[in-house]
């Protein structure tokens, strides 16, 4: 009965009863390279949602102001609402993707110190990568916000990257997307799961994310489950 805000590809945005927030549905559909290529997995939407609470749960406990409020039930999490600001804020801690498509970068390098990426969120111009002086021009953001994301990027890249570690999983990379609150504040939005990030089985190296319905493979949602019960306890995957 909530009124549709917004309808991204693979989540939803709906009101919520306070003003101040929003309820975000994973939802089971799955796009890849600029949304050319579409599926639909029935419960994807459902482990997206878990494994990005529980990521985000981590993250708040580490200090990292998020918009994740409470996961309602599966598929279905409480937010604050954000003006979004459309950065495609990408970390990388190893050579892989578009990066050694663009650059001559050695397959797999080690990044040391990390490489943080902005692309510009925007369909029609295909997320360009952007640098300082273009996103102010185009107002984008100010220099204050984008040391700002670029200091929280880092850190949370350090916290996801040990926790994870523990869980058998290396962070290869991923992309966040910052709001801004009532009050001004700078604060972590939108989703971390396997459809934005890179995660290697920390021994074998095996892709454990989209990448795997990126090459076509036939094992996406077998994946996206292992994942999930390698990341969310027991006890909160129904
Ligand atoms: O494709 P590329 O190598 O630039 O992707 C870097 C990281 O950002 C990957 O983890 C990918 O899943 C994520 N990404 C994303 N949404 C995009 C582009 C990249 O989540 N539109």
């Amino acid at each position: 009965s909530k009124k549709l805000m917004y309808a991204g590809k693979a989540k939803d945005i709906y009101e919520a009863e306070d003003d101040d927030k929003v309820i975000v549905i994973f939802r089971d559909d799955i796009t890849a390279g600029d949304g050319e290529k579409k599926a639909n997995f029935q419960g994807k939407g459902n482990c997206n949602s878990l494994i990005s609470s529980k990521l985000f749960e981590v993250l708040e406990e580490n200090g990292i102001p998020t918009h994740y409020l409470d996961l309602i039930e599966t598929g279905s999490v409480l937010s604050k609402k954000l003006q979004m600001i459309p950065l495609e804020v990408i970390a990388r801690n190893i050579a892989t993707g578009s990066l050694l498509k663009r650059f001559p970068f050695e397959k797999n390098q080690k990044l040391d110190p990390p490489i943080i990426q902005m692309d510009y969120k925007n369909d029609e111009y295909h997320d360009p990568m952007l640098n300082d002086e273009i996103t102010i021009a185009l107002g984008i953001a100010t220099q204050e916000d984008l040391d700002e994301i670029r200091k929280i990027t880092l850190k949370i890249n350090n916290i996801l990257s040990e926790f994870l570690k523990e869980k058998g999983i290396l962070l290869v990379d991923f992309k966040l997307e910052f709001g801004k609150d009532s009050e001004g504040n700078i604060i972590l939005g939108d989703e971390i799961s396997p459809d934005t990030c890179r995660y290697w089985d920390i021994k074998t190296l095996e892709t454990l994310d989209k990448d795997s319905f990126r090459q076509g493979q036939e094992n996406v949602m077998d994946i996206y489950e292992q994942v999930c019960a390698m990341i969310v306890d027991e006890k909160d995957i129904e």
